[in-house]
């Protein structure tokens, strides 16, 4: 093996915007990149560099700074519950909706302004993201479906097919019971799955957080994105 064979090349870095405990975060990790998040809550799970704060103003931050250039590419999750199906829908009635502020648009404001790629996530159900991919728990064999919606800021990658479900999501919905393949990774009550359930149809292991299984992503996700776009990369000869 020459000396040449033996230098690694650092591997490229991404900021993960709005971070929970790292579904998404796992999912960069393992395509390859090094990852840094940020959320405004203790996330004590989150498996990276981590820093507590704001995320906006994290990254008005970075970019002011020139920090920003030490990324190849941003993730970023704004909370979902002002628009999402859940909310508009039966939980209404509970008191969700309509008192979170929507962090979309100036999210991607400041991500046009890094000029780097990005990645926008949002569950099905949100209208205000363009919806260049969706993905589907069944496209990876989990035991969840919980389809997530991305916009893509300055690069593209193709659509992956959808696959049919295997079936129904485990639970009561109106009155009856419905057994099924999936789980539902969401809310609390209702036959919804135990910790390690969820873990298990999330195919996340480092928290045992409630919340903050039902807020991620599924790290095959991102793994997907991540790689498609280290791709996308490759072929295009641009550097990640
Ligand atoms: C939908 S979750 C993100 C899930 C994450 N992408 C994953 O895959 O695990 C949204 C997160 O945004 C955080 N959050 C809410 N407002 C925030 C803000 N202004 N700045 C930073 N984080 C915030 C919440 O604490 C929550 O963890």
């Amino acid at each position: 093996m020459t000396q040449h064979a033996l230098i690694r090349r650092p591997r490229p870095r991404l900021l993960d915007l709005f971070s929970c405990a790292g579904g998404a975060a796992m999912g960069y990790h393992r395509a390859g990149f090094d990852v840094d998040g940020c959320d405004i809550a203790h996330r004590h799970a989150y498996p990276f560099a981590y820093h507590r704060g704001d995320a906006l103003e994290y990254l008005a931050a970075l970019i002011a700074s020139g920090e920003i250039r030490r990324y190849a590419m941003v993730h970023a999750s704004p909370p979902c519950q002002h628009g999402c199906a859940l909310t508009v829908g039966t939980n209404r009635s509970q008191g969700w909706g309509g008192t979170h502020v929507d962090l979309v648009a100036p999210t991607r404001a400041l991500l046009d302004r890094t000029g780097l790629p990005y990645v926008i996530e949002q569950p099905n159900g949100r209208a205000e993201i363009r919806k260049d991919l969706t993905l589907c728990g069944e496209q990876f064999g989990l035991g969840v479906i919980r389809h997530r919606n991305f916009e893509l800021g300055g690069w593209t990658t193709e659509q992956p097919a959808h696959v049919p479900h295997r079936g129904r999501v485990r639970g009561w919905r109106h009155g009856a019971y419905f057994d099924g393949p999936y789980v539902a990774a969401y809310g609390n009550g209702g036959g919804k799955p135990s910790v390690p359930e969820l873990q298990t149809a999330m195919g996340i292991t480092w928290t045992d957080v409630r919340e903050e299984l039902t807020e991620a992503i599924p790290p095959a996700y991102a793994q997907w994105i991540g790689m498609a776009f280290l791709a996308s990369a490759a072929r295009l000869g641009v550097a990640a």
